[in-house]
């Protein structure tokens, strides 16, 4: 089927572009388009031309699957600069997305008339890319420099209206795009004049060259990482200094250079991988999704409420259940006050605060879960709770309703058996604050039927969320291969690494915090209580906790915090306090270098991840990378802890986790057996994907 047709209506041509699923430019399209755009422009019965699309996007940029591969022609900068050759007015009818390569191509045009429902972007930094088809040229010529950095650093989508205005497109049509395009074009050939967007000279608009210089200085400081947010700044100031055409060269040498840099084939990965984790083994792709209209959430803590806000945030009435009119109270006013912050952040409209607070209810009572088509429990971690509530739920709950459990750690199986349909219970494993972090492990038990995992997914989906499907075990995927950080982090301790080393290692690997500043945010109670009721020792966190040490909110935990200080300090008392335990543990303390520091700290993660992949707890290596991403703040451009190991290779991966089990003692390190079987066959997780 051809990508791209052509019609013509009274002299105008209609280029439509039709390439499932989101109209990416692979070499085709591109081909297609200029082919098309070329006949139009020779054909002498035509006066304009309007580029339009079908499907769900307009144009979802360049086809990112054809990145590091063998340039197919004609690139996307030789098609775009084709139009600036025609000498007819081009209109972009703008119904959907217009990402990267999708805008640029509608800046090409002479002009862009955009749906309500359009979104407009350059999200290349995403990709740890620039734009690489003359939107760094383009649009600060069209809207301003410093507004067209912003956009392009930022990599967030315009909204149709928020495009219409920064003047990125010339109007916005509620019904009838294409006649809207077409009575465009009409008028542009009327005229008889071209406006190209390489000719427009509104560089200046909106603060000149020095908005934009203090715009890109405070993006250089926010991730200083990525080379790409430099390269921005280079082509976007080379429109002050260069000729257009100079401009793009530069443009397009740096796009090229950052395509092949391995930051950007990190992110490219991830993008693919999250995609990827939607299709799950056994659950056929046309599985249709239990409806879901209304929600019920069980507890109304810190989680509970969270969960609430995620619902109304979609749309979804919901019903908070609590045990007492007081927690209960408590819990409505911890969803009012997130949406007042939200306003007052100026991130909600005071109408939009009103309609949320609308669909959230609350009630006394598991009665109340009776009309829900699904209801998530966020009771506290105690198996014999869970399974009383399920209980009871099973026996309201209407026929057909999901019922889910919010369990990091706790075993789905043994809390669907309290159930006569363990075949409608779930596990979702929602992070905290949940209205916030983006990962949802949707738990798969034994007896979980497709299309409830089916309605788990989708409904993740509706929520914002990343849904990723993990099997049960104890904490799942990521507080699975968490724990072994956590354990390692302890060790480090006592024999000789301070709070700050460790932390400052793993920030310098690109995490936003270390384990300790995250614990003391946290608190270090729950994990106290939680050692003590499975006999576990730690023997430096335990000290800590008997200390009355138990985080920032105690005032010193790992750190001291003092008054009023938001990050700690580091506290004599606590180095006093470790050398006391290595003492008494009979250990030697040393200085340990970062490196050091880093491979004990992940190497062990890798390997949990390989029992995890081993016992089919995780269906690939690639969702393991995406919940590590999402919920755990793993270091995007490094693309997860699977694949950073395959970047390190298995083998040195392999020999490091040995020589930490000999030197420990402590055979839970050695190398799991998929990975052993792995760096011995030389190959990666990445193999293990493939071959699946
Ligand atoms: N290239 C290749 N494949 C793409 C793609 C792209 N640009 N965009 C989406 N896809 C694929 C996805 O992998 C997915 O494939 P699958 O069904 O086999 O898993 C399918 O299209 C549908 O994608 P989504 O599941 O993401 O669909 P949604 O409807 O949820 O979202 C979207 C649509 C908002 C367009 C989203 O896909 C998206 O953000 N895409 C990427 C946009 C982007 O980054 N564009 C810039 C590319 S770089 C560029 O243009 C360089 C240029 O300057 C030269």
């Amino acid at each position: 089927m051809d990508k791209v047709r052509i019609t013509a209506q009274d002299g105008i041509a209609i280029v439509t572009i039709a390439s499932p699923p989101v109209n990416a430019l692979d070499a085709a399209l591109r081909a297609g388009l200029a082919e098309a755009v070329g006949r139009a422009a020779a054909d002498p019965d035509i006066r304009a031309i309007v580029i339009a699309a079908e499907g769900r996007t307009f144009i979802a940029g360049a086809d990112i699957g054809e990145f590091g591969k063998p340039p197919a022609p004609p690139s996307l900068p030789d098609v775009i600069n084709g139009f600036d050759a025609v000498t007819k007015p081009i209109v972009a009818a703008i119904h959907g997305a217009a990402l990267g390569g999708g805008l640029e191509v509608a800046l090409g045009c002479h002009a862009r008339i955009a749906g309500p429902a359009a979104k407009l972007g350059l999200p290349e930094v995403k990709l740890g890319l620039i734009p690489g088809a003359g939107g760094t040229q383009r649009l600060p010529r069209l809207i301003g420099a410093a507004p067209a950095f912003k956009l392009m650093a930022e990599g967030t989508p315009a909204s149709a209206a928020e495009a219409l205005k920064l003047g990125i497109v010339d109007a916005v049509v509620e019904t009838d795009l294409l006649q809207a395009a077409i009575t465009k074009a009409n008028d542009l050939a009327a005229a008889g004049t071209l406006r190209r967007t390489r000719d427009l000279d509104r560089r200046s608009a909106a603060g000149g060259q020095e908005a934009f210089e203090q715009a890109a200085a405070a993006a250089l400081k926010r991730d200083p990482a990525l080379p790409n947010i430099a390269a921005l700044a280079d082509a976007v100031r080379a429109t002050f200094t260069e000729r257009f055409e100079d401009g793009q060269a530069l443009e397009r040498a740096r796009f090229v250079e950052l395509v092949a840099d391995d930051r950007s084939k990190a992110l490219r990965y991830a993008f693919f991988a999250e995609r990827e984790s939607a299709r799950v083994a056994g659950v056929p792709k046309d599985t249709a999704p239990r409806p879901i209209g209304q929600a019920a959430v069980i507890g109304a803590g810190t989680m509970g409420a969270g969960i609430a806000v995620c619902f109304a945030n979609a749309g979804i009435p919901v019903t908070v259940i609590e045990t007492t009119a007081e927690l209960l109270a408590r819990g409505l006013d911890r969803i009012t006050q997130t949406y007042a912050s939200a306003v007052k952040r100026g991130s909600l409209s005071a109408e939009e605060e009103a309609r949320r607070n609308a669909l959230v209810s609350g009630k006394v009572g598991l009665d109340a879960a009776a009309e829900a088509d699904i209801v998530v429990e966020a009771a506290f971690e105690d198996m014999d709770l869970k399974t009383e509530i399920f209980g009871t739920l099973d026996r309201v709950a209407k026929p057909g309703a999901i019922l889910a459990t919010n369990t990091s750690y706790l075993d789905v199986d043994r809390i669907a058996a309290a159930t006569t349909r363990p075949d409608s219970v779930i596990g979702l494993h929602f992070f905290s604050p949940a209205n916030i972090m983006r990962l949802l492990e949707v738990v798969r038990g034994a007896k979980t039927a497709p299309d409830v995992l089916a309605t788990g997914i989708d409904l993740g989906r509706r929520l914002g969320k990343v849904p990723v499907v993990v099997g049960v075990c104890r904490g799942f995927v990521g507080n699975r291969m968490l724990a072994r950080r956590t354990q390692e982090a302890e060790r480090l301790l006592i024999e000789g690494a301070l709070p700050h080393e460790v932390d400052a290692a793993l920030t310098g690997f690109g995490f936003r915090m270390g384990p300790f500043a995250v614990s003391d945010l946290a608190g270090l109670d729950i994990a106290w209580r939680n050692r003590k009721a499975l006999g576990q020792v730690a023997p430096v966190a335990d000290a800590l906790c008997e200390a009355g040490r138990l985080g920032q909110k105690a005032g010193r935990g790992y750190y001291l915090y003092p008054e009023g200080a938001r990050s700690g300090v580091r506290d004599p008392e606590v180095e006093a306090l470790l050398a006391r335990v290595s003492a008494r543990l009979g250990v030697t303390r040393r200085t340990i270098p970062a490196e050091e520091i880093v491979e004990r700290l992940v190497y062990p993660m890798i390997n949990e991840g390989a029992r995890i992949l081993d016992e089919g707890i995780a269906q690939r290596p690639g969702d393991i990378d995406v919940i590590w991403l999402n919920g755990y703040g793993w270091p995007a451009w490094r693309g997860g802890p699977m694949r950073y190991a395959d970047s390190i290779g298995l083998t040195t991966v392999a020999e490091r986790l040995e020589a930490f089990a000999a030197a420990r003692g402590e055979p839970s390190l050695a190398p799991a057996p998929l990975l052993r079987r792995l760096a011995d066959a030389g190959q990666g997780f990445a193999d293990l994907a493939a071959a699946r």
